[in-house]
């Protein structure tokens, strides 16, 4: 018993071990979700999955090339409305298929706001940075050609590089239609969304732009702006089921893009995730032929957080920095 005395009895004991095990999970489980310690790669953030190694990556993810598309008139019409609705489906990895739409790819991850994009770089699809090989097997199972062959990515509103110049013509038609469905193996587009991107191609044009080789910052406001114009569909009774459809996927991807930047404690990754599961169920009642309810009271709410908590989200190049190179 003299041993015992300087130690606390048995039970005690157990009962300080278990509180300093329960203690340590606890600050284990705090440091695993503080921002500060979740490192950033390419699982977290999409698109870090095709920035060639030797770019500047904190530049390639919050800077993009100025966007040729004719000014908005004051008032919008339904041509001003098509033109974004175009945009949005361009700047979806639900217009494409297969592996592409799975690695979160969309049209505008090479052609960035229709332009080029000189960081682009995929092993195996990719030569140099900023060329592509859209032949490549691995996201065509009826065009992959077996030839390695990729070639610069053009910017899309030059129309330079033996493009075809009459964006309304058929060939044209029949050249995009080739490349959703065959060369990225997407399903045929609802014809609403391919007329969308179909205007929206015709529209860029470096004449649009004062100085074409300006760039802009690519922002929240840019992904909060698209769910909101994707989510105003839904209350247009002349737009049919399948483009509403379309567009909720498109909404819900631009949440997600949100989501991984705004990796901070705080109220915004809650509303994103609570805003994506409205928008889940609205499908649901969309597909069950009803109409779907109004969500514009939490869009709105959602710029709340989101100003709030931007200047701390991988948003801002500086934040950026510090988490991809800690
Ligand atoms: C992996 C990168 C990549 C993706 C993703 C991509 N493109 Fe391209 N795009 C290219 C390359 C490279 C070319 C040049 C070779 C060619 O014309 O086939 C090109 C050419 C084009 C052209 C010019 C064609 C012409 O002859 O006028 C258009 C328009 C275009 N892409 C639109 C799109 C659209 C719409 C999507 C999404 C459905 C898309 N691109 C997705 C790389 C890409």
């Amino acid at each position: 018993m003299r041993g015992s005395r300087g130690a606390p009895p048995l039970d005690r004991r157990s009962e300080i071990l278990r509180i300093v095990v329960v203690g340590l999970a606890f600050a284990l489980a705090a440091c695993a979700s503080a921002p500060e310690a979740t490192p950033v790669t390419s699982d977290s953030l999409r698109a870090l999955r095709w920035i060639a190694p030797q770019a500047d990556a904190v530049k390639a993810l919050t800077v993009a090339p100025i966007a040729c598309e004719p000014a908005p008139p004051k008032q919008p019409t339904a041509k001003t409305l098509e033109l974004t609705l175009g945009r949005i489906a361009f700047e979806s990895p639900a217009l494409l298929g297969g592996a592409a739409a799975r690695m979160g790819l969309s049209c505008s991850s090479c052609h960035i706001n229709g332009r080029g994009n000189a960081d682009f770089f995929i092993a195996g699809v990719s030569g140099a940075p900023g060329t592509a090989d859209v032949t490549s097997s691995l996201f065509s199972k009826v065009r992959g050609n077996g030839a390695f062959d990729p070639v610069p990515i053009p910017d899309l509103a030059t129309r330079e590089g033996g493009q075809i110049s009459d964006r309304k013509s058929k060939q044209f038609e029949d050249k995009m239609r080739g490349l959703i469905v065959e060369e990225f193996d997407g399903q045929p587009p609802p014809a609403y969304v391919f007329e969308a991107v179909l205007a929206y191609l015709d529209s860029l044009d470096v004449a649009h732009c004062a100085d074409p080789s300006a760039t802009v910052e690519a922002d929240y406001a840019g992904d909060y702006a698209a769910v909101i114009s994707a989510s105003t569909i839904l209350r247009l009774e002349e737009a049919p089921a399948d483009a509403k459809l379309f567009y909720i996927r498109a909404a819900r991807e631009r949440l997600e893009r949100l989501h991984e930047r705004f990796i901070g404690k705080g109220e915004a990754r809650a509303q994103l995730e609570e805003l994506s599961a409205l928008l889940a169920q609205a499908a649901d009642r969309i597909r069950a032929g009803s109409s779907a309810p109004d969500l514009s009271g939490q869009l709105a709410r959602l710029g709340v957080p989101l100003v709030q908590e931007g200047e701390r989200s991988l948003y801002s190049p500086d934040v950026m920095r510090t988490t991809l190179d800690p």
